[in-house]
């Protein structure tokens, strides 16, 4: 199940800045900010809550908490860029972290790390990575995390190609997908079109 919110306005304002090849790193970084701040919002209605008690000042009423534990997974390096705004969204969420990344000519992505919490199957576990592209990356970090125990699982991504999206779907048909927008294509190089270009390099200006 993909969800899409391209019709968002913060979506809309914020996509237009990190496309726009004249933005550099600090006006990237902050756009890269306030998108995945509408995504984790939106995300975060996935979670399930316990009724509770709360004592105001005045008298006690009704209350509701995060039921389990939230998981933030960043792919490294891209996903980092999400990482405050998901962190600070909900504070009491763990992180775990793997690096995956896609050799320059084949586009295939490898993974040189991998560091992750205790993950059961009430754990709502959120990958963050800005660009679905070929889908590669977050079919091996899925693998990784069901074979660790994690069974709710959400991606979000600022820009999802519909050639990604159908490998995702393939290979793990239970994990829901978020997306700012769905693009057209991948090119040659399996770059999305028209897409943003290298969101690593943009973001860490490099
Ligand atoms: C980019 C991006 C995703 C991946 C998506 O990472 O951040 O992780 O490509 O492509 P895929 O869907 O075809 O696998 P990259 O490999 O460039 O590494 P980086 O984040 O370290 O720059
Ligand atoms: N990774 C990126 O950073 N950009 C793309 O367009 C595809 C993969």
């Amino acid at each position: 199940m993909t969800t899409e919110l391209s019709h968002h306005p913060l979506v809309q304002h914020y996509l237009t800045t990190i496309r726009d090849v004249a933005t550099e790193a600090p006006a990237f970084r902050r756009a890269c900010s306030g998108m995945t701040q509408v995504l984790v919002a939106e995300a975060a209605k996935l979670l399930e809550v316990d009724s509770v008690r709360v004592q105001t000042p005045l008298e006690e009423t009704e209350g509701a908490r995060i039921a389990g534990s939230v998981v933030f997974v960043p792919i490294l390096r891209a996903g980092l860029g999400m990482l405050d705004h998901a962190m600070a969204t909900i504070p009491g969420s763990s992180v775990g972290y793997i690096g995956l990344e896609r050799d320059e000519a084949t586009a295939v992505a490898s993974c040189y790390y991998a560091k992750m919490p205790v993950l059961d199957e009430a754990s709502q576990v959120y990958v963050l990575d800005p660009m679905l592209a070929t889908g590669g990356s977050a079919v091996q970090c899925v693998d990784q995390l069901k074979q660790r125990g994690a069974k709710k699982l959400c991606m979000i991504c600022i820009i999802a190609a519909p050639e990604g999206i159908a490998c995702l779907e393939a290979a793990h048909p239970d994990v829901k997908i978020l997306a700012g927008k769905v693009d057209r294509q991948l090119n040659e190089q399996k770059y999305i079109l028209p897409g943003l270009g290298d969101f690593g390099d943009r973001l860490f200006n490099t």
